[in-house]
């Protein structure tokens, strides 16, 4: 019997990857070809809570799992936040989203996990636990000046969990995993919309004034996050001011690409990709292999073309029409890509 379910999407950075742990500002979309789900069912009497992750075969057991455990700590922050004493029930997560490839499928997942111990908790105590306005009715933005863009904040007096606290507890798993993540991924994970995100501040929705076509591909190269963050992070220590202005220049692109979409001219995105990724490759993160798909991409006639995440293995986007999504999908194949995704980036994603 399953008593909670709870689902998020993957993830690309359109714009402002890296940039945005240094307080510049990032475009990202939800990508609902790609989702994490996790179902809570009673399990083992005196077992507690134990999580099965399908996809690799591993029962872990939240007693026991090492503190950083990601998808223990997902679960653990969520039995703390509801005061619940580690009950016995069973979570079985599975997930379409490539791990380590920069599609948010670690923020995906905890996102999963909270939602689905959540409704598992209402379901037990009659409380509601599931949040209220996810999609961008209620959506729990922080104090900050109105704005048509921004997500609507919560009206009071109703469920006290709101996107805005799975947000938040995701953002704490990923602390563990990632050391200094901005916050975007689980962002855009948990609202599932269209995020302009500055780190520290309330996120913003952004509006697609016309639907633009992706292509998105994976390298296959397994590339955590936390390990090109560091790398970053120690560059830009050792020459801040290089860094600094690589930063101030991607965040031109992020400003230049959401007035673009905005005003319904995705084209423009092209060259703009093209600017993101060779500051990208300057910033030193992206390698052969990126590089080699974006340029088979553009070859096959996508408007531009860069890296999307933490880079060094991982994905690449492309920006693609009806008439090139296909050959531009082939040239990825052939480059390498172990997985071509098209997505169409609209408002409300399908
Ligand atoms: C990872 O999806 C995006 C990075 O900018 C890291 C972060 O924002 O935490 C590389």
């Amino acid at each position: 019997m399953i008593i909670g379910s709870g689902r998020a999407p993957g993830k690309v950075i359109l714009f402002g990857e890296h940039a945005v742990v240094y307080g510049r500002p990032a475009l990202a979309v939800p990508v609902t070809q790609v989702q994490a789900e996790a179902v809570v069912e009673p399990g083992e009497r005196g077992a507690g809570l134990t999580i099965v992750a399908a996809d690799l075969g591993e029962t872990i057991s939240v007693r026991d799992a090492p503190a950083d455990h990601p998808l223990a700590a997902a679960a653990r922050l969520t039995l703390v936040k509801f005061g619940l004493d580690n009950p016995d029930w069973r979570v079985t997560v599975r997930s379409t989203i490539p791990i380590a490839s920069g599609m948010g499928s670690g923020a995906a997942v905890s996102a999963a996990i909270v939602r689905a111990l959540a409704e598992a908790r209402g379901q037990e105590t009659g409380v509601r636990g599931q949040e209220t306005g996810v999609r961008g009715q209620e959506t729990g933005g922080r104090d900050s000046p109105a704005s048509s863009d921004q997500f609507p904040r919560p009206r009071s007096g109703r469920s006290s969990f709101q996107p805005a606290d799975v947000s938040a507890l995701v953002y704490e798993v990923e602390r563990l995993h990632h050391g200094t993540p901005s916050g975007i991924d689980n962002t855009v994970v948990v609202y599932g919309q269209p995020v302009y995100f500055v780190r520290g501040q309330p996120p913003q929705t952004f509006h697609i004034g016309r639907p633009f076509m992706l292509a998105i591909a994976d390298s296959g190269i397994a590339s955590p996050t936390k390990i090109a963050v560091g790398d970053v992070r120690r560059a830009w220590e050792q020459q801040p001011a290089r860094f600094e202005r690589l930063f101030d220049g991607v965040a031109a692109v992020v400003e230049a690409a959401r007035s673009a979409i905005a005003a319904g001219q995705p084209e423009r995105l092209g060259p703009l990709m093209d600017e993101n990724h060779a500051l990208l490759q300057e910033i030193g993160v992206s390698s052969p292999e990126l590089d080699a798909l974006v340029a088979a991409a553009r070859g096959a006639g996508a408007l531009g073309a860069k890296l999307s995440g933490g880079g060094r293995g991982g994905n690449m986007i492309a920006l693609v029409t009806e008439a090139t999504a296909a050959p531009a999908a082939d040239a990825l194949r052939r480059a390498g890509a172990t997985k071509v995704i098209v997505s169409t980036v609209r408002d409300s994603p399908t």
